[in-house]
């Protein structure tokens, strides 16, 4: 994992401000949190003992605007394991600045969460990976150009140059890959190649990710995952293949697509998020 944030003391006045009013709303913040993407959303209704406040509430939290991203936090029980679950996310190519895209992971890390989920929609490119898989993000290759971390550095947030060697958590990652034998659900690990969108990869875009070793592509998760490190927080990724990305299936790519695949792998997610949740 990368550096810790280097002070003690507090965060930047607008997450504290967010953080207290969550605490209000929603009382004890459960340690571990899941982010949920493009048609993961029904991982939330499965939660007991829900209890919901809508993003819009939230002091200075960005609304999410694509379909199958209802914008909500929701606390509850997972089977076994008490979490958070931030149902949506807003991307960089809805036009928010990268800094209101990591505003969430931060966020997190205010309310003291130690280690988060992230979940993702993404088009295999790897010949292997098929839609309805799941697969672990290993690595990513960060093809967006941005950085949320660019410009002055918070160091109530972490240090000015954060190492990203092991980018997602190796903690977090052997669990999901234990867990994931044990369930018997397939868990392949792979790297992300993410890109800004929101128009899909041409097949020569396509043919380049492969040729720098990307086996999925997705337009998120990249800057939630620097900016975990940043924060020093164990993050892992799980994403959910929802296509083959162009030129490598035959099909045209559209939204409807991406959450209907998601929807078919529902049941497996949901058992894996569960019961890795209940291992943090
Ligand atoms: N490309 C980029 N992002 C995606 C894709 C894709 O093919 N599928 C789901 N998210």
């Amino acid at each position: 994992m990368a550096e810790s944030r280097t002070t003690g003391g507090g965060f930047p006045p607008d997450l504290e401000r967010a953080a207290g009013f969550i605490r209000r709303r929603l009382g004890e913040v459960p340690p571990r949190a899941v982010i949920l993407g493009s048609g993961l959303g029904l991982l939330a209704e499965s939660l007991e003992r829900r209890l919901e406040l809508p993003y819009a509430e939230i002091p200075g939290f960005p609304e999410a605007t694509v379909e199958g991203h209802t914008g909500r936090m929701a606390a509850g029980r997972l089977q076994d394991a008490h979490l958070l679950v931030l149902r949506g996310r807003v991307h960089a190519y809805e036009g928010y600045s990268q800094e209101q895209v990591v505003f969430p992971i931060r966020l997190l890390a205010a309310l003291g969460v130690g280690r988060v989920l992230l979940t993702n929609a993404v088009g295999s490119i790897d010949r292997d990976l098929h839609p309805g898989d799941l697969v672990l993000l290993e690595d990513q290759i960060n093809l967006t150009f941005r950085n949320p971390l660019r410009g002055p550095n918070d160091h109530r947030l972490g240090p000015r140059f954060p190492d990203m060697s092991t980018p997602t958590s190796d903690l977090m990652n052997n669990l999901a890959r234990e867990t994931a034998d044990r369930l018997g659900v397939p868990l392949r690990g792979t790297v992300m190649g993410g890109v800004l969108g929101p128009s899909y990869e041409t097949p020569a875009e396509i043919r380049m990710l492969q040729r720098l070793g990307a086996g999925v592509v997705g337009m998120s998760t990249i800057p939630e995952l620097i900016a975990a490190a940043h924060l020093g927080l164990e993050a892992c990724a799980i994403s959910c293949v929802t296509n083959y990305a162009a030129g490598i299936g035959k099909d045209r790519l559209d939204h409807a697509e991406v959450t209907t695949a998601a929807e078919s792998a529902r049941v497996d997610f949901i058992r894996l998020v569960a019961a890795l949740m209940a291992e943090l």
